[in-house]
């Protein structure tokens, strides 16, 4: 019988080559929160270390990023007005259309991706223009509007496009609405298998888009649902969509890893506002060690398979691997 050797004295350099799973700034992207108006920054209650900011106060935080070498960015808007279709979100003054210009202009090496939905336009706050009988989203009258959003965005210069409303159809109209447009070398990064969550809860405060009434499951996923979270993201693949995307991540790694081995698109996490918030309140509490259990945390979304992760505490991993 042959044993193998015994790891209690492992040699610290060993222990680093040994290390099947690494971290790196560049695998983060760092979601900001726009609102009009001017040296507007204002925390967020449930999500302390995240905020509100008006455009001249994300061009200044883009200058913070970059010196923490986080160069990707995706953007959220509050628009000063809402309506029942989202009006804002597909007119070239929008929120977004105008943080992406002036973004660009003074940080072009910012990689900016944008949320594509509009939740957070609507009174309703609902992900699309609403069916009046049915009391839910149109779905195919939203296509058209998701198609007109990204096509505002692109041309205002946005980099990569994510769509998260999760509409069925939505990858194949956005992808063709921007091949259209000229716009065929802009890739989308899908919310492809998004579940209905409670773990969405302080994002809607941030981004006040709570449903003024019903919830979305009738357009997002049951979370007791594993083979269909598969086939949710694989369909996207099929219309054409570039990177994949589970949300949230942390009660999903089994989803990351099915998706993971079921494709070979790049795939994205959501580490999102709960999970955020969750950490930080225990910090503020005193009872955890907050950075090793967000890095623990960050290191497991890797291993379970993801090569992005979209999270609020990108700053903070940052500069933990200065
Ligand atoms: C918009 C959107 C939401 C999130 C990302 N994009 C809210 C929702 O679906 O209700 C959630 C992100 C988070 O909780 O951090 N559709
Ligand atoms: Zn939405």
């Amino acid at each position: 019988m042959f044993t193998r050797f015994r790891r209690k004295r492992l040699n610290p350099v060993l222990r680093d080559l040994l290390q099947e799973t690494h971290l790196s700034v560049n695998d983060f992207i760092y979601p900001l929160f726009i609102k009009s108006g001017e040296g507007i920054k204002k925390e967020v209650e449930s999500m302390p270390g995240v905020f509100q900011m008006s455009i001249d106060e994300v061009l200044k935080e883009c200058e913070v990023l970059k010196s923490l070498k986080i160069y990707s960015i995706i953007l959220f808007g509050i628009p000063e007005t809402k309506d029942s279709v989202g009006s804002d979100a597909m007119c070239e003054h929008g929120i977004i259309a105008s943080s992406i210009r002036a973004i660009k202009k003074a940080h072009p090496d910012m990689f900016v991706v944008t949320d594509l939905c509009f939740c957070e336009y609507t009174d309703h706050g609902h992900c699309g223009v609403l069916d009046p009988v049915l009391e839910t989203v149109d779905n195919d009258i939203t296509l058209g509007n998701l198609a007109k959003q990204a096509l505002i965005h692109a041309q205002a210069g946005a980099d990569m496009i994510a769509p998260s409303g999760m509409m069925d159809g939505m990858i194949t109209t956005i992808r063709e609405g921007l091949d259209a447009g000229g716009f065929s070398h802009i890739p989308i990064m899908s919310y492809s298998t998004k579940f209905s969550s409670a773990y969405y809860g302080p994002f809607r405060d941030v981004a006040e888009s709570s449903p003024s009434f019903g919830d979305r499951r009738s357009y997002q996923m049951n979370s007791a649902n594993r083979k269909e979270a598969i086939l949710e993201s694989l369909a996207d693949e099929a219309e054409g969509a570039d990177i994949l995307m589970v949300k949230p991540a942390l009660a999903y790694l089994d989803i990351v890893r099915d998706i993971k081995e079921n494709s070979s698109l790049p795939l994205a996490v959501y580490n999102v506002s709960g999970e955020y918030s969750m950490l930080k309140m225990a910090a503020k509490a005193g009872v955890i060690d907050y950075e090793r259990v967000m890095m623990e945390t960050m290191i497991g979304f890797k291993r379970a398979g993801a090569d992005i992760i979209i999270s609020y505490h990108a700053k903070e991993v940052a500069e933990l691997l200065k």
